[in-house]
């Protein structure tokens, strides 16, 4: 692995050149930009070579620090890179406003050398991590089952569920289906506000071998955040019609399309709850401090 190549934008071409001789001779590929426009500019370009942080300025003639950041953070390319905020404008509203518009870190001028570098370091590291985490997950072709569950109702397992699904499809920029199988009182989609206007009965209509990719693409209801709500039947006296084979064939014809699935369960062990356990690569067991619920997660752990 190359040096790490870290961009300074800076319209003091003495402050700029500080820090670029001090990085520079720490080891970092530096390059210099006396404008946020100017730094666009390079980092718009086809064949532009991404840097792996950003140091910025905040007060800066044209585009000041704070929309060059929220630039970064607006462009898919840029969106991950870290960005240092580097400037003379102290006092703790200038901060918040940069961490609101996606800085990382905000460093007062004058900043000791020791210190700039440290922190450098820390978020190259945190980023380092994070891609290779992101590249083990999201390199994987099956997606990962997700199921919550707890043996006791009304503890948050669908509000956990319908949240978790929303972050992994934020944090990823990826859609992730939100499979409801609780048959008699699901409410996934109503939690997300939507109107479904299919469930898991209409592909219980067709039968497990009737169901293909098309069928179940249109079944898979769209949320604004990317989950896509596989509701649960719209009465409970459906419930009935959903069985251990259709889910086990529905999730494993879901899994190779996405990078996560996540199931919402009843509070029982009814056979198709248990049919999603077992496919399931992580089971979320939750609980509430309670006699109670601690006795039922005992046996739902047995
Ligand atoms: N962390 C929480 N704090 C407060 N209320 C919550 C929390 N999680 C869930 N709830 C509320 O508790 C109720 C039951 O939640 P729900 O997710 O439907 O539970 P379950 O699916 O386990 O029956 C709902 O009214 C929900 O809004
Ligand atoms: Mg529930």
């Amino acid at each position: 692995m190359g040096k790490p190549r870290i961009l300074v934008v800076d319209d003091s071409k003495l402050s700029a050149k500080m820090i670029e001789d001090r990085l520079a001779a720490s080891g970092f590929q530096v390059d210099v930009a006396f404008s946020a426009e100017e730094a666009i500019a390079n980092l718009s370009t086809p064949d532009a070579v991404l840097p792996d942080l950003v140091i910025s300025d905040v007060v800066m003639p044209g585009m000041d620090g704070y929309q060059f950041c929220q630039w970064l953070r607006g462009n898919p390319a840029t969106v991950h890179i870290p960005v240092i905020m580097l400037t003379s404008k102290g006092g703790v509203s200038a901060k918040v406003d940069g961490f609101q518009a996606g800085a990382d870190d905000y460093l007062v001028k004058p900043v000791d050398p020791v210190e700039l570098e440290m922190r450098i370091k820390v978020l190259l590291a945190r980023m380092k991590a994070a891609q290779a985490t992101a590249g083990r997950t999201m390199d994987a072709s099956q997606a990962r089952i997700i199921s919550v569950f707890s043996l006791r109702g009304g503890v948050g397992v669908t509000s956990v569920a319908v949240n978790l699904a929303v972050a992994l499809a934020q944090l990823w920029q990826t859609e992730v289906p939100l499979v409801d199988l609780a048959l008699e009182s699901g409410h996934c989609a109503l939690m997300l506000d939507l109107k479904p206007k299919h469930s898991l009965a209409d592909l219980a209509d067709r039968g497990p071998e009737a169901i293909d990719d098309a069928l179940l693409d249109g079944v898979l209801i769209r949320h604004d955040s990317g989950v896509r709500v596989l509701s649960a039947p719209p009465s409970p006296e459906l419930a009935d019609t959903i069985t251990p084979t259709l889910v086990g064939t529905v999730l494993t014809m879901l899994q190779p399309q996405f990078p996560y699935l996540v199931v919402d369960t009843p509070s029982s062990f009814d056979e198709v709850t248990l049919a999603a356990l077992d496919q399931s690569d992580v089971i979320v067991l939750l609980l509430t401090p309670e006699i109670a619920c601690l006795k039922v997660t005992t046996a739902a752990l047995d």
